[in-house]
């Protein structure tokens, strides 16, 4: 697959109160293939959106690089920037405050068009109604204000606004949060139609583990500024490696009470330290379970254990694997920290 942007050592820092700097991201690194939708989850403040709106610069990176088909999008000159501006668009997550309550639909839509110069008069409608129609409106919903519509209406018209310019390359953040279940599963389908029709690649926002996985290709999960686990949605959902992961798909309840009540889980212990006092070591050591000396020293570099499995968390590191292999361990037996329970058990190849 053709890499179409790659984020690399991305960090933004906040000023904060007098002499604080808020982490918000921490030196995260990914790649977006052409095509594909990558999902980005983690707890609320975890950086997602942050990290969203750095990659599209709607605010400045404070280090690091955004390559685009091959171009830092951070070093371009203003009609660079401009033609660049067009190929990527953002979807907001609230459909009530991202559409200006003072203008009609048609000049919410025609907003990119009008700005770029493109399309006059009669051609300007023609492209609007059609924009109405490709999100599954009425082209005569373009005389109405947006507080005319329901919510799943709205988050289709601001869909339709950021396909006006054709664009390449989505960020949707938390596109569905702000909507009633039974519309969700809809703007989702919306959006993976889409998708195929027009060659749309996505970077998809949320903290819906369950809808992250009906559209996502791949998943990063996202802990404190930091990229804890990147895998295949496949692969995260049946054999997640890293302890954040693993508690958070433990904490999707499963529709069946006699299951859900049967499921030993790993729980959450603890609150998300602040972003301005991030612990040392692995961010995640102060809730994690199977934390070790090695976690409250040393940071974890997010590393490919498997072929497109992305951990960073130190149970993984070449000297666990190599430890482990001497023992003649086939599995990998999780023992939290206490040394009460045996949780999960993973097979993990031992050649990386
Ligand atoms: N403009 C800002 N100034 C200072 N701090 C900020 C700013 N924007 C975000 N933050 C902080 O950065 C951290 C990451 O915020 P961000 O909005 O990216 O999280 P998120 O993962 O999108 O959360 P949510 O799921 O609630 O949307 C949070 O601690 C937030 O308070
Ligand atoms: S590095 Fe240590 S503290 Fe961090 S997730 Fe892995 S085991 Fe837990
Ligand atoms: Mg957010």
């Amino acid at each position: 697959m053709n890499k179409l942007l790659e984020v690399k050592n991305l960090k933004k820092y906040y000023k904060v109160g007098k002499n604080q700097v808020l982490k918000a991201v921490d030196n995260v690194s990914f790649t977006i293939y052409q095509g594909e939708t990558l999902g980005l989850v983690g707890e609320s403040g975890c950086g997602k959106s942050t990290t969203g709106r750095t990659i599209i610069r709607l605010s400045e990176a404070t280090e690091g690089e955004v390559i685009y088909q091959g171009k830092n999008v951070h070093k371009l000159n203003r009609k660079e920037s401009k033609a660049i501006s067009k190929k990527m668009q953002m979807v907001f997550q609230d459909p009530y405050a991202s559409l200006n309550p003072r203008m009609i639909v048609r000049d919410i839509i025609a907003e990119g068009l009008d700005i770029h110069g493109m399309y006059k008069g009669k051609e300007r409608n023609e492209k609007v109604y059609d924009l109405l129609e490709t999100v599954g409106l009425n082209p005569m919903h373009a005389n109405y204000y947006a507080h005319e519509f329901s919510g799943g209406q709205r988050q289709r018209i601001g869909i339709a606004r950021a396909l006006s310019l054709q664009p390449e390359f989505i960020i949707a953040d938390e596109p569905i949060s702000a909507l009633d279940v039974s519309v969700q599963a809809q703007i989702v389908n919306l959006m993976m139609d889409l998708q195929k029709k027009q060659n749309l690649t996505y970077l998809f926002i949320s903290h819906d583990l369950s809808m992250v996985r009906l559209i996502s290709d791949r998943i990063g999960v996202m802990y404190l500024g930091n990229m804890m686990e990147l895998t295949t949605s496949e692969k995260l959902y049946s054999k997640p490696l890293h302890p954040y992961t693993m508690a958070l798909l433990d904490a999707i309840p499963v529709p069946d009470p006699d299951i859900e009540s049967q499921k030993e889980k790993i729980q959450l212990y603890g609150e998300i330290p602040s972003p301005t006092n991030p612990p040392p070591g692995c961010v995640f050591q102060t809730r994690c379970l199977y934390a070790k000396p090695d976690c409250f020293l040393e940071k974890p570099i997010l590393k490919e254990i498997e072929p497109q499995h992305f951990v960073a968390c130190h149970l993984y590191s070449k000297t666990a694997l190599r430890q482990r292999k001497e023992k003649g361990e086939q599995f990998y037996k999780f023992i939290d920290r206490y040394g009460k329970k045996e949780i999960n058990e993973h097979i993990v190849s031992w050649e990386n």
